[in-house]
């Protein structure tokens, strides 16, 4: 068994990511990218939000996949390196490195630091397959380095699940999923393996992302403090408040946080004023249905896909073959 080998391309630039923020924070509806949502504790808390009963996405795509496992393999490419985008603990893509008879495995996250270990422990499950781990932002556009020595004749499947698209206007995701056809590469049957979740209730929507338990609302506020630490800011929790609404026209949930009464919020070298009831925008979640999803992986290049839905279409996987 041999050591998985890492290339970290993400380098933290802290003037970059304050003068992005700041910029978010200055705008007259002021926002912020979800990817700030995700500090140490806000990847915990993330986790916690997986296991609520309010927030069924994370299960339903679990079941489907260990349920539709023998189609799948049938669909998908045999001998395939897996390219595992966001990876985290790696366990999503561990269930399916051996059904699917992968051949390689590459676990591609921000943090390479996190993945490392559970990259380790999955090489332990599978000692005789090759892996290894890459570090980089891919929010923009995955681009897969020579430093990998990917075979271009070995047939790739992207993995993209946890409908982590639906954080993507569909703009973005437009350009980002053609990123991924990109990153396909050339050998025949390579393709993308991606979880999307589906147009629901409202009723169910919002209570998905404003949980009585609170868990939602701590890992939005809690961005507050990870903002303090990137940019200096001097944001006080206790005057802001965790809000989740639908909006219908674009076919979102949006996350905000609302300040509770007029203040003010300074940082070195400028402030900004808040009134009573003003928002940040702190992330969206779109919600696609099948037919606009399929087109969107048309848009983006990709030949032809087939779905895996549940029964009452909460949720959607599809196998999009470049
Ligand atoms: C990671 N992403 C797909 C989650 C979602 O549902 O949009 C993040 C999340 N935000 C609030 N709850 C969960």
């Amino acid at each position: 068994m041999t050591t998985p080998q890492f290339t970290q391309l993400y380098q933290h630039n802290a003037a970059a990511v304050a003068q992005e923020l700041l910029h978010g924070l200055s705008a007259p509806q002021a926002y912020t990218s979800p990817k700030y949502l995700y500090d140490a504790l806000g990847s915990r808390l993330f986790e916690a939000i997986t296991e609520l009963p309010e927030y069924d996405l994370t299960r339903t795509e679990a079941q489907l996949m260990r349920l539709h496992t023998p189609d799948m393999a049938e669909h998908l490419p045999a001998g395939a390196c897996w390219v595992d985008l966001g990876a985290g603990n790696c366990e999503k893509a561990g269930r399916l490195l051996g059904p699917m008879q992968a051949a390689r495995y590459v676990a591609v996250d921000i943090s390479v630091d996190f993945v490392r270990q559970a990259l380790g422990n999955l090489q332990h499950q599978h000692p005789g397959l090759p892996m290894a781990g890459l570090g980089t932002d891919f929010s923009a556009g995955l681009d897969l380095p020579d430093a990998l020595a990917l075979d271009p004749a070995q047939p790739r499947v992207l993995f993209y699940p946890g409908s982590s698209i639906g954080n993507f206007t569909p703009e973005q995701a437009l350009g980002f999923l053609q990123s991924l056809h990109r990153a396909c590469g050339t050998a025949a049957g390579s393709g993308l393996l991606i979880g999307v979740d589906l147009l629901k209730d409202p009723a169910e929507l919002a209570a998905a992302y404003d949980d009585a338990l609170g868990v939602t609302a701590a890992f939005d506020l809690n961005l507050l403090l990870h903002i303090n630490r990137l940019v200096g800011s001097d944001f006080a929790v206790r005057d802001w408040q965790h809000l989740s609404r639908f909006n219908a026209a674009q076919s979102r949930v949006e996350m905000h946080l609302k300040a509770r009464h007029a203040l003010r919020v300074r940082w070195p070298g400028g402030e900004r004023a808040f009134a009573a009831g003003e928002t940040i925008h702190t992330e969206n979640a779109y919600k696609w249905q099948v037919p606009s999803f399929a087109a969107l992986l048309q848009a983006s290049g990709f030949s032809s896909t087939q779905v895996w839905t549940d029964a009452a279409q909460r949720f959607a996987v599809f196998w999009a073959q470049s």
